[in-house]
């Protein structure tokens, strides 16, 4: 097993008695993911000893190793690639023939991810938190053994223990992924060459964000999904306008249909679909399936079933507002507990987990921005016009379309717009839904408003710089009164 000690690698003893001062920690982090190095962090920042394990010798979890950032350079680099082979010649920029070195691509997001992880390393020893790479498993309350690789096992005591053990792709029953010709969102990062057909089945973040990927780099991507409509829980105005510009873009949809089966054959896989309202077979052939049906919350060996603690029916850890689960000492945060399951959701509740906040203000599920970042990307926040009217709750709505926008015409952008929903008394902002590019760093300006529960007027108000995208979102709040500018 390897321990890092500030920096410094030590093996231990076979078995360690837990009394010994080095293994007594003020609180044990299980799992190194955003979630879990953030709560490390901001809890040795405040004076506490801490461990965190990890399985994985590279820090980071799903996030850096194999989900947010590697996907993110692929998404980058195919964009770029996608742009030059499709816009340019309308921005009279002439290249000759383009070519994408796939192996060389994948070395550099390779490096990306290399750099990342050594990044969480550092910030771990600058820190004084004490590593451990092996499986964490939970003994009792305040014990937690480590398992390394190498048999090992290690038992550490801390006063708190901290689970932030994230989240794992689930599989449509019977079907295993091999991660070469069936995949998870881990093998879609990794092809060797680029499937001339892919077959996505499930049109949520992940099967959007990378069959874009795969598409703009040259595969015929279909994406079959049960639902009517891509893209769930996004609003729905978003949702139909981004399968208009995806299927432009080249990416054909499968709606409304249910997996039958998923085999592979001969030098590829075999789907065979039966439309949901009806019995219509359909079968597709492919070189390789990306199964992207969601994530589940990832526990297994931890003992939490040893330790009875409650879960509830989809596997997610019970916590209160102070991420205590049902056994004392034991705290669970991030893609392991309810909510979104986002990095940045991870993150916030690592910190204010940390600060020991009384109560849940300091992470506002209702007002976490979400972000698929496909092109041009598509980035939401709080509620949508569907879940507003559920509630019944009456709004005030204002759109801008970025056709209308200076400098989405000059960048040569003429879909996507910006929407702003208001309290149609108070109109505080309750939400905002966007398709534009960057709009991941345009729905910051949304988020902060939120977070002070500012109104749309607060935004129409303050100036906006001219030529940029984010003038369409002070447009968009404007819009919410009936007096935008340009439109
Ligand atoms: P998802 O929940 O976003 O979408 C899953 C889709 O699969 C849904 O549209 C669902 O209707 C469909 N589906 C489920 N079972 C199916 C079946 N048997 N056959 C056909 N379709 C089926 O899940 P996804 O995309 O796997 O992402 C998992 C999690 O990771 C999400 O919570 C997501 O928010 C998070 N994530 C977020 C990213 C971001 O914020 N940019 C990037 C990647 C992941």
């Amino acid at each position: 097993m390897r321990r890092v000690i500030a920096g410094h690698l030590s093996r231990p003893a076979r078995i360690l008695v837990p009394l010994a001062e080095s293994l007594s920690f003020d609180l044990i982090v299980v799992g190194a993911g955003p979630g879990g190095y953030v709560a490390a962090i901001r809890a040795s920042q405040l004076g506490l000893k801490v461990a965190i394990i990890d399985k994985r010798p590279t820090l980071g979890g799903t996030c850096l190793n194999v989900g947010c950032i590697p996907s993110k350079a692929l998404l980058h680099s195919s964009e770029r690639y996608f742009e030059a082979k499709r816009h340019f010649p309308d921005m009279g920029i002439k290249v000759g023939a383009l070519d994408i070195d796939l192996g060389l691509r994948m070395a550099s997001k390779d490096s990306v991810v290399e750099a990342s992880v050594k990044g969480v390393s550092y910030l771990m020893k600058k820190n004084g938190i004490e590593t451990f790479v092996g499986v964490g498993r939970v003994e009792g309350p305040g014990k937690v053994s480590v398992s390394g690789s190498d048999g090992e096992v290690l038992l550490l005591e801390a006063t708190s223990v901290l689970l932030a053990t994230g989240s794992e792709s689930m599989t449509i029953p019977g079907v295993t992924a091999d991660e070469k010709k069936i995949v998870t969102s881990t093998g879609a990062l990794t092809f060797s060459s680029v499937p001339k057909k892919l077959v996505v089945i499930g049109a949520g973040v992940i099967g959007m964000e990378l069959g874009a990927v795969w598409s703009r780099l040259g595969s015929e991507v279909t994406v079959v999904d049960v639902l009517d409509e891509i893209l769930p829980g996004f609003d729905g105005e978003v949702r139909k306008a981004f399968r208009r510009i995806a299927r432009k873009d080249g990416m054909a949809f499968s709606l409304g249909q249910k997996v039958e089966s998923l085999v592979r054959k001969g030098r590829g896989v075999e789907v065979v679909l039966s439309k949901v309202s009806g019995d219509d077979r359909t079968t597709l052939r492919a070189d390789a399936a990306l199964v992207a049906i969601g994530r589940k919350p990832f526990s297994e060996g931890l003992g939490l079933e040893e330790l009875g603690v409650a879960r509830d029916e989809r596997g997610f850890v019970l916590v209160d507002d102070r991420f205590a689960t049902s056994v004392p000492s034991i705290y669970a945060i991030g893609d392991l507990v309810p909510g979104p399951m986002l990095a940045h959701k991870a993150e916030d509740e690592g910190m204010a987990f940390a600060e020991g906040v009384s109560g849940r203000g300091t992470v506002p599920l209702g007002a976490i921005p979400s972000v698929v970042y496909v092109s041009p990307e598509i980035a939401s926040i709080g509620d949508s016009e569907e879940s507003l009217k559920a509630q019944g709750r009456s709004y005030r709505s204002g759109s801008f379309p970025l056709s209308a926008s200076g400098r989405a015409r000059a960048m040569n952008v003429h879909a996507g717009f910006v929407k702003i929903l208001a309290d149609a008394q108070t109109d505080e902002v309750l939400g905002a839904h966007m398709i534009a590019p960057g709009a991941g760093e345009l729905i910051q300006e949304v988020a902060t408003v939120m977070a002070f529960r500012g109104s749309a007027e607060d935004i129409a108000r303050t100036c906006h710089a001219h030529p940029t995208l984010a003038e369409a979102v002070r447009e968009a709040a404007l819009a919410v009164d009936g007096r935008a500018l340009h439109i």
